[in-house]
């Protein structure tokens, strides 16, 4: 049988990645799935714990899908978390009420091989999405870049500074990047997991990437990623793979150039005319709306919305938030963003 031709997608995120300028921006939203939802608390509610949601393929199907069924948006991004990854290496993992545990990690001997039977439920959710999609929706996919997953592994969960892990890698460079590796390692296997589920892009989030020094980001963000990239181009070459290497300033264009990405994702800081002028000719952008500014609402979330649009909208764009939507943000506010960038001239 001959190979089925390549077919020009209908879906304007992927448009977007392989380097088109939409009529209207494709659009979706950083952890759109998520505790701003009713319909998301009353499913988390429902699981018990955080991590049953993310590996119950029916759960996680469902709040995939809330978002997409509001307001919209041309991509459901997949339900799970980065720190299933060091949970499959072997690192146990809960989530409290002020965020992840994980039991911090002293000795990299004490990572196992990596489980990827643990993480099989989330290509299986990814089968689930995929029925319930409308045709012109992308299904994402996502991982932690190796950089910001080691920071929750050496430091046992969210960090004010960083100084278990830079330590470390500061110290004992050498011994930092085998735990770097350890961890690219894993994470092209949960990516190829979701992939062969049906996810048709995947976000790398190195949320993280702007505290390290010069030389750190070019060994620890830029390295990696770009043989993390590498590698999943191989085996899905044509699975596009957006990279958000948050409060990385001066060094997005590097970035931009070395990882092999087809699109960036831009940090709340970035001014959109440097990512016009800097990023935009190589790669698609995406970003980057304050998350408070949704939150906040009103004439000035407008005011900023239109002036995104405007200035990244004659190149590959993607419209999204420059961090996480946050818990608190009013429902109302995302649908009033979703009319906004049908017609954002008005
Ligand atoms: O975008 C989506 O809708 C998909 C869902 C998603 C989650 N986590 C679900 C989640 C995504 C893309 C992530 C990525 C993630 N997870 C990152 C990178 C993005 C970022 O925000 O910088 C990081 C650092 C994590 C690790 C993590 N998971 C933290 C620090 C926390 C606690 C903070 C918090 O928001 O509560 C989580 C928990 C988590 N992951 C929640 C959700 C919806 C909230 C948990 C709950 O419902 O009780």
């Amino acid at each position: 049988m001959p190979a089925p031709a390549l077919r020009p997608s209908n879906k304007p995120l992927l448009l977007a990645l392989a380097g088109q300028t939409l009529e209207r921006p494709a659009w979706w939203l950083m952890r759109q799935a998520g505790r701003y939802l009713p319909e998301y608390r009353a499913m988390r509610a429902k699981a018990g714990d955080f991590i049953t949601l993310c590996l119950t393929p029916d759960f996680a199907a469902e709040v995939t899908l809330q978002p997409v069924r509001r307001f919209g948006m041309d991509a459901a991004i997949l339900f799970s978390d980065i720190l299933l990854v060091p949970r499959a290496l072997g690192q146990p993992l809960s989530f409290e009420n002020d965020g992840p545990k994980l039991a911090p990690l002293s000795d990299i001997k004490l990572i196992g091989k990596f489980d990827g039977e643990m993480l099989v439920p989330v290509a299986e959710a990814a089968r689930h999405v995929r029925d319930g999609l409308p045709e012109t929706t992308a299904l994402i996919g996502f991982a932690g870049a190796p950089w910001t997953v080691a920071t929750y592994m050496v430091e046992g969960g969210t960090s004010r500074d960083f100084q278990r892990v830079k330590s470390f890698a500061y110290r004992d460079p050498g011994g930092f990047d085998v735990l770097i590796e350890r961890i690219a390692e894993a994470t092209i296997e949960f990516l190829a997991l979701q992939i062969e589920g049906g996810v048709e892009a995947v976000q790398l989030f190195d949320s993280w990437a702007g505290a390290l020094s010069p030389d750190g980001f070019e060994r620890w963000v830029i390295a990696p990623t770009k043989r993390l990239v590498t590698g999943l181009k191989a085996r899905f070459p044509q699975v596009p793979i957006i990279g958000f290497p948050r409060g990385a300033g001066l060094f997005y264009q590097y970035y931009a150039m070395e990882t092999g990405v087809a699109g960036v994702s831009i940090d709340t800081a970035i001014p959109p005319a440097f990512a016009r002028d800097c990023l935009q000719s190589r790669v698609a952008v995406q970003g980057n709306l304050d998350p408070v500014l949704l939150l906040a609402g009103g004439e000035e979330m407008r005011r900023t919305v239109r002036q995104i649009c405007s200035v990244l909208s004659d190149g590959p764009f993607i419209f999204n938030l420059g961090h996480g939507i946050l818990p608190e943000t009013p429902p109302e506010h995302v649908a009033e963003l979703a009319r906004l960038l049908a017609d954002p001239a008005r």
